[in-house]
């Protein structure tokens, strides 16, 4: 391996490129709350991934979309060296901030850019993963589920509101839904996985601290429910004679909160989304539709939690009301690899940075990456612990420094061939 010295420095972020990048990305897909929309495979999420390929390009790299819709960056270098992947993702939620995701994969743009060149035992790739957040296409980590292998439903079974299926939005984005067995890759393929995330919490912010080390990742149970009773005349129908729908579908809403909130059965949970059928003032309602998510760190909580919830929907049943679940994903919490962990604890420390461990209370593309490869997460503040919402906001001095945190891991892990694993700690 090549020493660095004076003459020969090691690789350094170029600040100034990156933040311009954010800037520029942040225009794709800029809404009218001041926000940003890019939701998976909408003409804007395809304007982001042209542009990150475009930049790509200019830099004397190479991109090309997988089978999934995954925007995959590479060196000129392909001699079947171990993979040293990092990525991130390019969607959003709608009226999201400019930072969920475009951040881990425009930091891992310029860190690919800087190690491309040099002679490196792993060969570094960047992936924009598609349809992380799931927000158009209910199939949250679409892409890294892909390439892992573990995609349970095939592209004409998700549509979106307006009945798009899959299938189509893939042909659209330069995919193929019929060989979407090649977006794989294969155990062992990746050595290490490396993502750098916004917190998106309030936890680094507080404490004044601007690396954290990411320990573990959330886990989610997202179910659709169904609350249906009877519609009729609002002004006619007695109270005593009413199945209001909405009315029960109310209670399951304040169910949901208590099992997280007083009742602390798994960390957090959230009803996001609810629609009222036929949704006319003077009509009751007849059916309800909402999702319910819960999240927790621990599986058997999580587990728990849900078979908790099933019964209070139970309970909710009664005079013309009926409530069906269905569970429509089941992502599992996951730790990190500590190696990478004490790696990227080191190298911020040695760049001078105060860092701490932390535990992400969101959900990562690199927990799913983490069914073959060993993963890492850096996280840097997020101003007022808030995201997915237009102020999103990270200091630029913030997110340069992780940058270069992501840089001197990955810079590390790179140099070190993967037989070797164990040296880099
Ligand atoms: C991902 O953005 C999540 O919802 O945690
Ligand atoms: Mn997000
Ligand atoms: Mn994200």
């Amino acid at each position: 391996m090549p020493a660095t010295t004076e003459a020969n420095p090691g690789p350094a972020i170029d600040g100034a490129r990156l933040l311009g990048r954010l800037r520029r990305l942040a225009e794709i897909g800029a809404d009218e709350r001041g926000g940003v929309t890019r939701l998976g495979f909408s003409p804007e999420d395809l304007r982001g991934r042209d542009y990150v390929a475009e930049e790509a390009a200019r830099a004397g790299l190479s991109a090309r979309v997988d089978a999934a819709g995954n925007l995959i960056v590479r060196g000129p270098r392909r001699d079947g060296r171990p993979v040293l992947m990092m990525g991130s993702h390019l969607d959003t939620v709608r009226h999201g901030g400019p930072l969920d995701g475009a951040y881990g994969v425009l930091a891992g743009l310029e860190v690919l850019q800087q190690l491309a060149p040099r002679e490196t035992a792993m060969e570094p790739v960047l992936v924009a993963f598609a349809n992380e957040e799931g927000a158009r296409f209910p199939c949250p980590f679409y892409g890294s589920l892909a390439v892992t292998g573990r995609l349970d439903r095939g592209p004409d079974e998700i549509a979106d509101e307006r009945g798009v299926t899959l299938r189509e939005a893939l042909r659209a984005c330069g995919g193929d839904p019929e060989a979407l067995e090649s977006a794989r890759w294969r155990p062992g393929s990746i050595a290490a996985y490396l993502e750098l995330h916004i917190e998106q919490g309030p936890h680094l912010e507080t404490t004044g601290t601007t690396i954290g080390v990411v320990g573990g990742i959330v886990g989610r149970t997202v179910l659709d429910i169904e609350v249906r009773g009877q519609a009729g005349h609002a002004g006619t129908t007695p109270m005593k004679a009413r199945a209001d729908a909405l009315a029960a579908a109310a209670r399951v809403v304040l169910e949901v909160e208590r099992l997280a909130g007083d009742d602390g059965r798994c960390a957090v949970a959230t009803v996001g989304r609810l629609s009222v059928e036929p949704g006319v003032t003077n009509v009751i309602p007849g059916l309800v539709r909402m999702t319910a998510e819960l999240r927790d760190g621990d599986r058997e909580r999580l587990r728990a939690a849900e078979e908790e919830l099933a019964r209070r929907l139970a309970a909710v049943e009664g005079s013309g009301v009926r409530v069906t679940a269905e569970v429509s994903d089941r992502i599992a919490p996951v730790p990190t690899d500590p190696v990478l962990c004490s790696v990227i604890a080191a190298e911020a420390g040695e760049l001078g940075y105060s860092h701490c461990p932390i535990f992400s209370g969101a959900g990562h593309d690199a927990q799913i990456v983490a069914a073959l490869a060993p993963i890492g997460m850096i996280f840097v503040p997020s101003r007022n612990g808030v995201s997915h919402v237009p102020e999103e906001f990270t200091a630029d001095a913030e997110l340069v420094a992780g940058a270069r945190v992501l840089l001197a891991a990955a810079w590390r892990c790179a140099r070190t061939a993967a037989p070797a694993w164990g040296r880099i700690r």
